[in-house]
């Protein structure tokens, strides 16, 4: 599979057989936007939460394309309002597809839905025809990250480390220890001002302090996993 990072906390997971899973599709306004909205073709939208910086263009997405979007339940109903053909999972809740599935897991943040509802934020691990991707939305470090691997194993982690609104890159390399994947690729970071960090000095500490590699990507890069 590929996992192509396309700037901030959005990425697109793709078996190049036309499913397409795209994250948190923020690109409108996105500095570090790597390709346009109007270029993605996905079959499912996972949203972690409701803050623009994450919801971005879901609903013109969603709406071009038929892609059925999984978010947490206020911010799933207000998108059905608004025509989006959406599942309201909550947290420790798991969607089925084809391809897969999705289980929500708590992120420590908060959020609201575009319209102002209360939004409880997620995390999103995925199984990718096989391959267990975590994305963790916006969180904080909390122990309970260690919780997410205990069912099945993570194979890669894809970890917010820019600070200011998220865990920062020194807190995320506990989290990639709480969750024990052997491949962790960061995001959340150098998208604006009060975000910046070192993500070299993320990908030495995580290389030096635990077995597994760190992938760091620019917008528009491929993992293949
Ligand atoms: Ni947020
Ligand atoms: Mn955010």
């Amino acid at each position: 599979m590929d996992i192509r990072f396309l700037g901030h906390s959005c990425f697109e997971l793709s078996d190049g057989a036309g499913t397409n899973v795209l994250i948190d599709p923020f690109l409108t306004g996105n500095p570090k936007a790597a390709v346009t909205a109007d270029e993605l073709h996905p079959t499912t939208i996972l949203l972690s939460h409701g803050h623009a910086d994450h919801f971005g263009d879901t609903i013109s997405i969603a709406t071009r394309t038929g892609a059925e979007v999984i978010a947490t339940t206020e911010l799933a109903r207000e998108l059905s309002e608004d025509g989006v053909q959406a599942r309201d999972t909550n947290l420790g809740g798991t969607d089925e597809f084809e391809w897969g599935s999705v289980k929500l897991v708590p992120a420590l943040h908060d959020s609201r839905t575009p319209k102002g509802h209360s939004n409880i934020p997620a995390g999103l691990v995925i199984d990718f025809e096989g391959t267990v991707v975590y994305h963790l939305g916006d969180t904080a470090l909390f122990s309970d990250l260690s919780l997410v691997g205990r069912r099945r194993a993570v194979d890669v982690a894809i970890i917010p480390i820019g600070g200011h609104y998220t865990m920062d890159r020194h807190d995320a390399v506990d989290a990639a220890d709480f969750i024990g994947a052997k491949t962790i690729i960061p995001c959340h970071y150098n998208t604006f001002p009060a975000i910046e960090t070192d993500d070299g000095a993320f990908q030495t500490d995580i290389e030096q302090t635990l077995d597994a590699t760190c992938v760091v990507l620019e917008p528009g890069a491929v993992h293949q996993a």
